[in-house]
């Protein structure tokens, strides 16, 4: 789980900025989809009501309550669930996020996830979506997976993901194309307001409202 942060080495503030920007506050209740150790979690807290963060493994939830307990985030609520089967008690919330937990579900269950999600927000309310979703035509799939690869892979595993990690994420996981999440989205109810494509081809993230 350490490994996994130092590795991913992820910056939380920009997306708690843009789910403040759109209206996330001090009244609002933000649901972190697949919220892993609870980095963006622990730094959304202070800016709202309540976070729940839900995620399905025991080993995430339990370090998550801990580091929860540790910050004395007393409005972190954690859950243990997956995001198909999570059941949500009380009103609409205001935001949504998940980041790189999408991609665990195939696309079906994705459709799926994303129109349960849409169900969880107040109209008008934001989810912020980052994945690892690929941006090139489905011809351009090989060349432009060895791309990525070529310049994402590191050497040591301690300080990145290395050729056979970013192989087995291929070969494994469900990363989809930007070109079949944009309909599921949009199936689900949610209009894009915002989408940006790492230039590599790979890595997208959208800002969506109901
Ligand atoms: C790659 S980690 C990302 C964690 C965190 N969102 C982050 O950005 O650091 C993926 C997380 O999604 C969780 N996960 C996988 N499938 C899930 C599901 N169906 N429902 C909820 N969480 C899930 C995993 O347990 C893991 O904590």
């Amino acid at each position: 789980m350490a490994g996994y942060d130092r590795k991913a080495a992820f910056d939380p503030a920009e997306d708690v900025e843009i789910l403040r920007s759109r209206g996330l506050g001090r009244d609002a209740t933000l649901i972190d989809f697949g919220a892993g150790t609870g980095t963006f979690a622990l730094a959304a807290a202070p800016y709202c009501k309540r976070v729940i963060a839900v995620d399905v493994s025991p080993a995430m939830v339990s370090e998550l309550r801990a580091r929860a307990a540790g910050a004395g985030a007393r409005n972190v609520v954690v859950v243990q669930a997956g995001m198909l089967g999570y059941a949500h008690a009380g009103d609409p919330v205001e935001a949504l996020y998940t980041r790189n937990a999408l991609h665990h579900l195939p696309d079906l269950w994705q459709a799926i996830a994303l129109r349960r999600m849409a169900g969880l927000l107040v109209k008008g309310g934001t989810l912020r979506l980052r994945d690892l979703v690929f941006s090139f035509a489905a011809a351009d799939a090989e060349a432009g997976i060895r791309r990525w690869i070529d310049a994402t892979a590191v050497e040591d595993a301690a300080v990145g993901w290395t050729r056979a990690e970013l192989e087995a994420h291929v070969r494994d996981e469900h990363s989809t194309f930007t070109w079949l999440l944009e309909p599921m989205l949009a199936q689900a109810g949610f209009e894009i307001v915002e989408s940006a494509y790492a230039p590599i081809g790979a890595y997208a993230a959208y800002t969506c409202v109901t």
